[in-house]
């Protein structure tokens, strides 16, 4: 069987304000990412996904692109780029840029030109509707929801028009069924392929098809006003197998997609070995149990089994048929050793190391969110003016608008806020975490840079980058890390989670205690292993069989023997 290069690839996703601010103007910056670049390579990652680098009036910090030929004066110039991706080739990493090709930026020029003139042919690259009169008022053409933001409809000026936005007004969606809309994306994809970039990361891309012709939603309950008319679309696979033929296959490219509530099908139809879709898709479920109904600020205690069964499935239903993604964070979530019922205080390299290792030894591509290699932790936001991300902002607002008191309303969102990830790195304990040299970066300062930072960690005993080191080489060298089937085992336990990975004669065992009182695990006689490949504790206690595991501790043991699960 023909192997692809992202099979064993492991990635580190940068969100570029807030790496490295190289010339101290309080943004970071290509230069400062150049400069770190050993630091990530040394990791032992593979590639390296950067979140948007393109020109931007960042509504939604660079999820609204105005250009998507150019980079974004604060983050450098074209000629940075290009140098950005020699060093990086250079290094034998892979550079996967981002698409956001579901909406532009309001200040895209297609979206100017098609508000100036009704008959602007780039009208027809948005979705522009006449809205509803009812009872002498002018209403959206339909009640879908934003998923951001009430209304998915913003009216322009004083006209009787709407354009559909189904994230913030200033990101409007783009018409995919318009062919001239595609032509134009398939050059964007062939313009960066042909600077030689190795593949992109497809935000929410399960909403680029939309059903026709629009109408109200009245289902109750579901995730979102509209979901059945926008998400997994009827021509989604249509459009994707379009972006393959004409771009993606002429390359050695990878894709990863983001998907917003796909159904399971679809989830492997969009990644199925030879369906020419993609490559492979990212799996959130896990992330949400400690959400109540999947709602990152409503804060609910952890639920263990929920986070296995969102875990596992998708790797469980992909297995052999298409590929997967192991994530942990990103720009979009807290941080992880800051949640899932984790005592941070006490257990920090603990909890940061047995997370990486139950989530990271599955079936898929690791995907590592700056920062999470040395355990960075949530910021403590004082109040909603030192958030940046306009998602807090529009949420804290609906909830206080409804009367639910500031304090509260702040302390859902403190839980669930995006600028949590989003804050600048903490590089070392001088100024700003070593971010810059001063200059007040655009977004708040975690105050404990001082107590944990990348240097620090690294001089540290107890260092969580080293114990990725070694993580990330198993994962890299292991065959049954790489292509093992899962099997899974204490799966009604409330403390243990447990796995085996094997292929061929190759086994792994990986059991970590999820908590941080201590847990008992009586292995089953089939169990017979070899050796300890990897223990974020120094020991493992074993009284013939029945291991004893510490808070949070995690082993990852070599299977003498294949298991035979039934
Ligand atoms: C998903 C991205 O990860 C998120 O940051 C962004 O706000 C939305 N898509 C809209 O582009």
């Amino acid at each position: 069987m023909k192997t692809n290069w992202y099979e064993r690839a492991v990635v580190y996703q940068i969100y570029p304000f807030s790496f490295l601010d190289n010339n101290n103007d309080g943004w970071g910056d290509i230069e400062g990412i150049i400069s770190k670049l050993d630091y990530i390579k040394d990791l032992g990652v593979t590639a390296i996904w950067f979140s948007p680098l393109y020109k931007s009036p960042d509504y939604d910090y660079g999820y609204d692109i105005a250009d998507y030929r150019a980079i974004d004066e604060k983050f450098g110039t074209m000629a940075d780029f290009d140098r950005l991706l020699a060093e990086c080739h250079k290094r034998d990493l892979k550079v996967i840029m981002d698409m956001v090709l579901n909406h532009t930026s309001m200040e895209h020029p297609w979206f100017k030109k098609a508000l100036e003139s009704p008959d602007s042919p780039y009208r027809d690259y948005y979705i522009i509707r006449k809205g509803k009169q009812e009872k002498g008022k002018l209403l959206p053409p339909t009640n879908w929801a934003s998923t951001f933001t009430g209304s998915a409809w913003e009216r322009i000026g004083d006209s009787d028009e709407f354009y559909l936005h189904l994230f913030c007004r200033e990101q409007p969606d783009l018409n995919w069924e318009n062919p001239k809309v595609r032509e134009e994306i398939i050059a964007i994809l062939k313009f960066w392929l042909d600077k030689g970039v190795d593949g992109f990361r497809f935000d929410v891309f399960n909403m680029f098809s939309k059903v026709y012709p629009f109408q109200d939603d009245h289902q109750k309950g579901t995730f979102q006003k509209g979901g059945q008319y926008f998400v997994d679309g009827p021509r989604m696979h249509e459009f994707l197998k379009e972006l393959n033929e004409k771009a993606l296959s002429l390359y050695d490219s990878y894709t990863v997609g983001e998907s917003y509530h796909p159904s399971k099908e679809n989830a492997l139809e969009y990644v199925r070995r030879d369906n020419h879709e993609l490559d492979s898709i990212f799996n959130f479920a896990h992330l949400a149990a400690d959400n109540i109904a999947d709602k990152k600020f409503f804060w609910k205690p952890f639920n263990l089994r929920q986070f296995k069964d969102g875990l596992f499935q998708p790797q469980k239903d992909n297995y052999g048929l298409g590929w997967n993604t192991l994530v942990l964070e990103n720009h979009d979530n807290p941080r992880s050793v800051s949640r899932f019922g984790i005592d941070t205080k006490n257990y920090r390299y603990e909890a940061a190391t047995m997370l990486a290792t139950i989530t990271y030894l599955g079936f898929g591509i690791p995907y590592i969110y700056m920062g999470q290699e040395v355990g960075l932790t949530n910021c403590p936001f004082d109040n909603i003016e030192e958030m940046k991300d306009p998602v807090s902002h529009f949420v804290y607002d609906l909830m206080t608008s409804y009367g639910m008191p500031k304090k509260l309303a702040f302390n859902f969102i403190k839980y669930g806020a995006r600028d949590h990830a989003r804050v600048p790195m903490a590089w070392n304990d001088s100024v700003n975490g070593g971010f810059n040299e001063g200059a007040l970066p655009w977004q708040k300062v975690n105050p404990n840079y001082r107590q944990i930072n990348v240097e620090k960690d690294l001089k540290s005993d107890k260092s969580i980058y080293r114990y990725f080191q070694k993580l990330l080489k198993l994962k890299k060298e292991s065959e049954a890390a790489i292509y093992g089937k899962l099997e899974e085992y204490a799966h009604d336990d409330r403390q243990l989670i447990a796995y085996s990975r094997q292929y061929e004669d190759e086994g792994l065992f990986i059991l970590a205690n999820f908590s941080k009182r201590p847990a008992v695990y009586e292995a089953p006689a089939e169990l017979v292993w070899s050796g300890v490949l990897l223990n974020n504790y120094p020991e493992l206690e074993n009284k013939s069989g029945t291991l004893k595991l510490k808070p949070y501790q995690a082993v990852v043991l070599q299977l003498a023997q294949p298991t035979n699960k039934k």
